[in-house]
């Protein structure tokens, strides 16, 4: 159990929580890295190992410190990028630039200038100006580069509307209508300088339904039939994004092979009936992989009973660290790390010190009677806490440490109040 608990404190990857936050001080984020690889490793066994010519590339967007670029590494994962930064951390981690793979859908002539000069292994093209700029880059350097057509699916997913990327209506992706997909297909597919991989889609994130998937893998098997008709071209990968849900507070997470399976069988169907060899397949994973095996802890400061409407609790950090509640009204849970055991007596609000009434991490906890100078836990915030957290306010940046079976490691200091002006001038 990555969770469990000892003599009524929290022990998080065989780790005293109570004592993590009392040697690198509150708010700290806490990953697991025995839940990190143990996500990888089930993908190896139920991906990539069962089927041959497949993929991972892990989203780097939900988490993706110096540490965390290493372990992918190490885990001999590939990794997705969607900006030169996160491409630089990738290549500073040491990730082969072939393991490295490029969205997002306005990138800049200087971070396409990067991937070609580094040679990373994708460029997942999303804009429709964006191929004759590769094509460009890539003459003016005398190299070559190996591309995917992001498309927009047109499918709905349920989920938070600012993490639905696949319907119709998206800056993501390029249009299906064949007057504009087809002809950069064909600019791609008739490029000196372009190797054309295929199609890539992504349908939203935090989902627990394979639906859309799916729905979305059959549009894109209609397009590997036009192509096929159009240009006698053969796909040679396809990309199925990312957004397998995980477990914050109610729902529980479905297997990746719940969402994998089904669309490699219709993925292997579909090339058996067409007597063709199927293309390489790759999957996006971020939050899936990193959003369980990272907690935040956090001390508890003033309370405020407003009789007969709530009672909140405040903690030394807040929408800063995660920023998710306030922006997608997510929903998380969490527990007092040094009454662990202790009946749950109380229903508080847990709010952060920013100035913002809006600043609610969690509504209606039900924890055991919290006191000033607590620790306070709360779970699952490992993907998109860290990578989204601000400096409003002037408030820090928390550090990261790696946890395993018991042994605790800083990956990433906690900011100070230098840093904070170590780019402003007088
Ligand atoms: N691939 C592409 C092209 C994506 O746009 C995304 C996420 C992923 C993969 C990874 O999706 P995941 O497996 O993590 O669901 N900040 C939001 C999530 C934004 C997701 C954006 N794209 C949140 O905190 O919920």
């Amino acid at each position: 159990m990555i969770r469990e608990i000892r003599d009524n404190i929290l022990y998080f990857d065989g780790c005293n929580t109570v004592e993590l936050a009392q040697k690198y001080g509150t708010p700290l984020y806490v990953y697991s890295e025995t839940d990190l690889r143990g996500r990888f490793a089930e993908l190896r066994q139920g991906f990539i190992e069962k089927y041959p010519r497949t993929r991972v590339a892990y989203a780097a967007k939900a988490f993706f410190p110096l540490a965390m670029a290493k372990l992918v590494k190490e885990e001999n994962m590939c990794v997705d990028v969607v900006s030169g930064g996160e491409l630089y951390t990738a290549i500073k981690a040491g990730l082969p630039a072939e393991q490295i793979e490029f969205n997002g859908n306005n990138k800049s002539r200087t971070e396409l200038e990067m991937a070609v000069e580094y040679g990373i292994g994708r460029i997942i093209v999303d804009g429709l100006d964006e191929l004759s700029i590769i094509e460009e880059v890539c003459k003016e350097k005398g190299k070559t580069a190996k591309v995917l057509l992001r498309v927009t699916p047109g499918v709905k997913s349920s989920s938070h509307d600012y993490i639905v990327t696949g319907k119709k209506d998206s800056k993501f992706g390029i249009p299906l209508d064949d007057e504009v997909i087809l002809p950069q297909v064909k600019a791609a597919i008739d490029s000196s300088v372009i190797d054309f991989y295929g199609i890539h889609f992504h349908v939203g994130s935090q989902l627990f339904d394979n639906d859309s998937h799916l729905q979305a893998l059959d549009i894109i098997l209609k397009l590997a039939d036009k192509i096929r008709e159009n240009f006698q071209y053969e796909l040679k990968e396809i990309n199925l994004g990312g957004g397998f849900g995980v477990t914050y507070v109610a729902e529980e997470r479905k297997s990746f092979s719940y969402f994998i399976d089904p669309m490699m069988e219709r993925i292997e169907a579909y090339y058996q009936e067409k007597g063709v060899e199927r293309p390489n397949v790759v999957i996006e994973p971020g939050r899936s992989i990193a959003a369980e095996a990272g907690i935040t802890l956090y001390t508890i400061g003033t309370q405020k009973d407003i009789k007969g409407i709530r009672k909140y609790v405040s903690v030394d950090g807040g929408m800063t660290d995660n920023i998710r509640p306030a922006l997608y009204q997510a929903e998380y849970t969490g527990v007092i790390a040094n009454k662990a055991d202790a009946p749950k007596e109380q229903v508080v609000t847990v709010c952060g010190k920013c100035c913002e009434s809006g600043d609610i991490l969690i509504d209606n906890l039900s924890i055991a009677l919290p006191e000033r100078g607590d620790v306070l836990a709360v779970f699952s915030t490992g993907a998109y806490g860290y990578t989204m957290a601000s400096n409003y306010n002037k408030n820090l940046i928390p550090g990261v440490v790696f946890v395993r079976e018991g042994k605790d490691r800083l990956v990433v200091k906690p900011q100070t109040f230098e840093d904070l002006l170590r780019n402003e001038m007088e």
